[in-house]
């Protein structure tokens, strides 16, 4: 399956007419499955290259991510006590974007008897299921960096991506011990997210695993975790993304500094696959993630709630930011622009391409890093 073939939207461009009824309709039907299989399509290569630096940057970035390596354990503050109510309640004080202070009119909606309690319980399940969310997007970039260090052919890709996979453990660890012993538990993995990590990790060409984890996913994932991070007031949390965002920054930049050479080698109609996968990966991130299951949580038809959240400003807003890494990667790696520039004209349309110029994040990395001190020494 590739993701050419997920049928679109009726005009993916106008969030007015994305197709709420399809997208509910694809619901997990296995939600008590412990384990989920899928098809790993790719050659296993191994390099008699072993010359250390033949990639300099990667080098470097080897060396960099070896110095980085904290523990989720003893450098986070797990005896920080959390009031998800509290936080929540502060946080949307916070947030001129939240729905809970009206931006939009409710009076003929199912909301319209809604008061504090009720827009209360939502905003828990709503940080609660994009926490859960991240949580297996974490997993799915531990799954991908792993199948990475054996289909790349460069002996210091090999090794930069072997650090990759230690941090992917550590994201999942803290995302999952925080859902658990903070908020009482998460939300299954959505069945759209399972689908897109499905396609990303089935690919047979390694390139692809890098474009649709390290650029896509794991670009939208820095910019919302950026999203995040000053919104909220919960001390564990905004410590909990700082960490995670200094190697998530590392992961974005592995991808670019990998693609942006063997991208120059490709020919047109490759470059156009490249494109046009990149392109529905972020449309399915930005259209079809539509947290329907806090709605059926809260006992709301989704199909009532979700086409006014996708008019909210804070929906749109957010949806917008969400590209504030992915574009300008994407210029960066010479995808924007390559062949007769498709995928300009399609972010163009999208009404993200105004990101284009923005920090790459090569450039952008040092922003992330932790400083000094920031990681304890091992006891
Ligand atoms: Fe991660
Ligand atoms: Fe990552």
């Amino acid at each position: 399956m590739s993701i050419t073939e997920e049928p679109a939207a009726k005009n993916p461009y106008d969030p007015n007419e994305i197709d709420i009824e399809e997208i509910l309709g694809v619901t997990a039907t296995d939600v008590d499955e412990l384990v989920h299989t899928c098809k790993n399509n790719a050659d296993t290569l191994f390099t008699w290259d072993y010359t250390k630096g033949s990639k300099p940057a990667l080098d470097r970035l080897y060396e960099k991510a070896k110095k980085s390596q904290w523990n989720g354990q003893t450098d986070l503050d797990w005896s920080i006590d959390v009031d998800p109510e509290a936080v929540v309640a502060a946080d949307a004080a916070a947030n001129p974007f939240s729905m809970m202070s009206g931006n939009i009119d409710l009076s003929d909606t199912v909301f319209r008897n809604w008061g504090e309690d009720e827009w209360m319980k939502v905003a828990l399940e709503s940080q609660n299921w994009m926490l859960s969310q991240f949580m297996h997007g974490e997993q799915g970039a531990l799954v991908c960096t792993a199948k990475i260090v054996e289909t790349v052919p460069w002996i210091d890709a090999k090794y930069y991506a072997a650090t990759q996979v230690m941090d992917e453990a550590r994201h999942v660890e803290v995302f999952s011990q925080y859902l658990n012993d903070k908020l009482g538990g998460g939300y299954p993995i959505n069945a759209h997210l399972r689908m897109l990590l499905d396609d990303i990790v089935e690919h047979s060409d390694w390139d692809m695993t890098y474009l649709g984890m390290q650029i896509m996913v794991e670009g939208l994932a820095l910019a919302a975790f950026g999203f995040m991070r000053p919104m909220t007031t919960e001390p564990l949390l905004k410590e909990l993304l700082r960490y995670v965002m200094s190697d998530e920054a590392r992961h974005v930049a592995f991808g670019v500094l990998s693609l942006k050479d063997h991208y120059q080698d490709l020919n047109q109609a490759e470059i156009r696959e490249r494109q046009e996968f990149a392109f529905e990966a972020a449309l399915r991130m930005r259209n079809r993630l539509l947290q329907q299951e806090v709605w059926e949580r809260v006992g709301v038809d989704p199909r009532d709630a979700v086409p006014l959240v996708l008019r909210s400003e804070e929906r749109i807003l957010f949806q917008q930011m969400l590209f504030a890494k992915i574009v300008p990667n994407c210029k960066k790696l010479g995808l924007l622009d390559a062949g007769d520039g498709w995928l300009r004209e399609r972010f163009g349309e999208l009404g993200v391409i105004q990101f284009e110029d923005w920090a790459d994040t090569e450039e952008e990395m040092s922003v992330f890093e932790l400083a000094q001190g920031d990681i304890t020494a091992p006891a």
